[in-house]
């Protein structure tokens, strides 16, 4: 495990009684990565989090913060680490303001001097400056989850960990989160976000990496888990024999033709050859497409498409 890694673990496990909730999982987060953690519920997400922030205490498996082990370094690292996790305690009858302030306050490393400012930016920037008078008991979920936020982000970090940030806010909310994990991946954090849907991860990520029954299954840049050279093209025509021996003549392979036309994988063959090869051979085309794979196949790909939580 190197250091260039903000994020690292080594067989990282976890068990509860027969089930092992994190099976001997290598995760790697290099720094200045944005990396999103997916997984369908009850995959293993937030019991990993809890492990690598020193919540809970592994069965086995090493894990490393920042470059320091954990749970030894955990004074040293901890607080370069900003935290969102499941179910943050916050006072019910204390307004978003003074839940934050009570937050800061507790940081040994903030100093008291620019609270009130730091809270305002980070009420800000989460979009509850209005609401921040509000009692927290009076706040919806998605105002609650806010206010996570808002408390990970009040001093500036080197590692931000997310344990779901979108849980509970609605697509605007959504949009702004990912605005923020942008603007923060941007300042120079390092950013580890879970997710049970891709799709909200998408396009915020260079990482990915992917949990299904306690197994990290997949891990790696988004372009190498996209994979790069998988595109197909799809040719509407209304002769999609000739069309398919024309693709094939041109080293398209899994060459496949439909009622209304033909789809078959680019590999090497530049797309721009391929109209003009079907013209040339008089094959009337009527549509042309290049896809490339999303995300979002792979990733169901490797989770299923089941509604049931496993285990
Ligand atoms: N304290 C616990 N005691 C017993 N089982 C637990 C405990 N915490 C988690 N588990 C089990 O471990 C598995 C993984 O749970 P975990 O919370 O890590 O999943 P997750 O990926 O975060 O799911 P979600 O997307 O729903 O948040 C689940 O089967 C869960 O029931
Ligand atoms: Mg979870």
């Amino acid at each position: 495990m190197t250091d260039d890694l903000a994020v690292a673990t080594a067989r990282l496990t976890k068990r509860f009684g027969s089930q092992t909730a994190v099976d001997a999982i290598d995760l790697a987060v290099p720094r200045g990565a944005v990396y999103g953690f997916l997984g369908p519920n009850g995959s293993g997400k937030t019991t990993t989090i809890r492990m690598l922030l020193g919540l809970v205490t592994p069965d086995s498996g090493d894990r490393r913060l920042l470059g320091g082990s954990m749970p030894g370094a955990a004074g040293e690292v901890l607080p370069r680490v900003g935290a969102l996790i499941e179910g943050p305690a916050f006072h019910p009858y204390l307004s978003g303001r003074a839940n934050l302030a009570r937050v800061d306050a507790a940081d040994r490393t903030a100093p008291p001097r620019s609270a009130s400012s730091r809270i305002d930016a980070a009420l800000d920037r989460v979009g509850l400056l209005n609401a921040a008078g509000k009692r927290f008991r009076a706040y919806s979920l998605g105002m609650r989850q806010r206010l996570a936020i808002a408390a990970a982000l009040l001093m500036p970090r080197e590692l931000l960990v997310l344990d779901e940030p979108t849980n509970g806010l609605d697509p605007q909310g959504t949009r702004e989160v990912r605005h923020l994990v942008a603007g923060l991946a941007a300042e120079g954090s390092t950013v580890l976000v879970s997710s049970h849907l891709l799709s909200e991860v998408d396009q915020m990520c260079t990482h990915v990496g992917v949990m299904h029954v306690g197994k990290l299954v997949a891990q790696g840049s988004v372009d190498e888990l996209r994979g790069g050279g998988a595109a197909r093209v799809r040719v509407r025509t209304s002769r999609p024999g000739p069309a398919a021996e024309v693709l094939a003549e041109l080293g398209l392979e899994a060459v496949r033709t439909e009622r209304d036309g033909v789809t078959a994988d680019l590999l090497g063959v530049d797309a721009e050859k391929v109209v003009p090869a079907l013209v040339h051979a008089g094959v009337p085309v009527l549509g042309f497409a290049v896809e490339t794979p999303s995300l979002e196949d792979f990733y169901v790909s490797l989770t299923g498409e089941g509604f049931d939580v496993s285990g």
